[in-house]
């Protein structure tokens, strides 16, 4: 529905970050007042091999790898905010992959500013601003296959003329806005953002401009996004390593202490049950030159999320959210079961829960059967297991244990 369209006009987002944009920060920052979240650039390759998940013990859907890796993991807050961003150089492979997600987030951005090799290897990133017919075939191919908006971000070509000529280009396509990150390609973070270039893009396409590349210097406080915005006659501002380093300069009131951001940004980490090195790494940002004081050591020592709760003092928080978790997951394998034995012929079915607790270490309950059965002079029992096609939840496993019938299709 048209309405139900996300608009660029007019908007703080937070930008595209490698490690930083997972689920935690994109939440962190829509609480502190960002209107759009990017995600971390996901590569078109990886996404294409992924399966979408719906997780329901997290309430989370995921688009997992093959090895079993979260590539993307999104929730419903934020639906109707969240941008993927896509690293791609194929028109086909892209739309592939955004038809894959485009149920589950507001737009699709196209990265075509990221100077890294990861980015630019293999056409993508950075290297597609030599390469616009590239741009405008992967656009054009996104723009009329896709419900969504579509969007792309870029750095500024060596003259204003050429960036001109080509974000003319790329607005033909169709695309709903573009980000202008204002510098060259091999420009560092440490140079002054031209916000020349920004304005004269501004002035030239009807398409909602992003700007970004404020970060640090010009803006420090929230009050500084606004500077950014007048300074490039943008519509909306992007920041990305002031968001990082606190995500509350997106706060009218803000910025909050750092210290209460980075507890604010673990306890999501705990909910979503991130991974946690990125949980580590975010922290790391935002600790910046604190990251060698007492607290920077406990959290560079940490292997899991339970282990940098404690840095934190938020064990209590921790086993609260695994409690609720483990509620959950009980809830979700005992709804399709029976709540008492039932007999049917040969077969019995009921529920048995699995209490790690009341096995000896290393033992299962498949052990202790398989035990049985050999001491009953039985032939071994076979199993049957039962997930939810979509969720992949456990729904059920069957044991069948003197063989006069067999649940397995063979
Ligand atoms: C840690 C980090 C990761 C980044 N990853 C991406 C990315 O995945 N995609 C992208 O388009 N830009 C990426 N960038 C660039 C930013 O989105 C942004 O263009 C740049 O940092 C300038 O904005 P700023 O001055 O607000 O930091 C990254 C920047 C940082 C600091």
């Amino acid at each position: 529905m048209a309405s139900n369209r996300l608009s660029f006009r007019n908007i703080t987002a937070l930008a595209p970050m490698v490690r930083v944009g997972t689920l935690p920060m994109r939440l962190l920052a829509l609480d502190y007042g960002a209107d759009v979240v990017y995600c971390e650039e996901l590569i078109d390759i990886k996404m294409a091999q992924c399966q979408r998940v719906v997780n329901e013990v997290l309430q989370t859907v995921d688009f997992v790898a093959p090895d079993d890796r979260v590539m993307f993991r999104t929730c419903e807050r934020e639906r109707g905010r969240v941008v993927f961003q896509m690293g791609t150089a194929d028109p086909d492979r892209a739309l592939t992959v955004a038809q894959l997600v485009q149920k589950d987030v507001a737009a699709v951005d196209v990265n075509m500013g990221c100077p890294k090799e990861y980015s630019t290897k293999g056409g993508m990133g950075a290297a597609l601003l030599s390469n616009p017919d590239r741009i405008e075939a992967i656009l054009k191919k996104l723009v009329s296959g896709l419900d969504i908006p579509v969007t792309c971000k870029i750095r500024i070509l060596p003259s204003v003329e050429e960036t001109i000529s080509l974000v003319q280009r790329i607005e033909r396509t169709g695309v709903s806005a573009i980000a202008v990150h204002g510098r060259f390609k091999d420009e560092r973070p440490r140079h002054p953002v031209h916000c020349d270039y920004i304005q004269a893009v501004a002035q030239t396409v009807s398409i909602p401009v992003i700007a970004n590349g404020g970060s640090s210097d010009p803006v420090k406080t929230n009050a500084d996004i606004e500077e950014f915005r007048k300074a490039t006659g943008a519509s909306s501002v992007m920041l990305a390593r002031a968001a990082m380093w606190n995500a509350s300069v997106f706060a009218k009131q803000g910025p909050h202490p750092v210290e209460k951001v980075m507890e604010e940004y673990l306890k999501y980490a705990i909910r979503y049950d991130n991974n946690a090195f990125n949980t580590k790494y975010c922290l790391c940002q935002m600790l910046r030159d604190k990251v060698e004081s007492p607290l920077g050591k406990k959290v560079q020592a940490a292997q899991t999320n339970a282990e940098i709760s404690e840095a934190y003092g938020l064990q209590e928080f921790y086993q609260q959210i695994q409690d609720q978790l483990q509620t959950r997951r009980d809830a979700l394998q005992s709804s399709s079961l029976p709540d008492r034995p039932v007999m049917e012929g040969d077969v019995t079915t009921m529920a048995v829960k699995f209490e790690r607790r009341e096995y000896p270490p290393q033992i299962t309950p498949k052990m202790f059967l398989l035990e049985w059965s050999r001491r009953e002079k039985l032939e071994q029992p076979l199993y049957e297991i039962v997930r939810d096609a979509e969720s992949k939840t456990l729904i059920r496993q069957s044991v069948n244990i003197n063989h006069k019938f067999s649940p397995h299709p063979e």
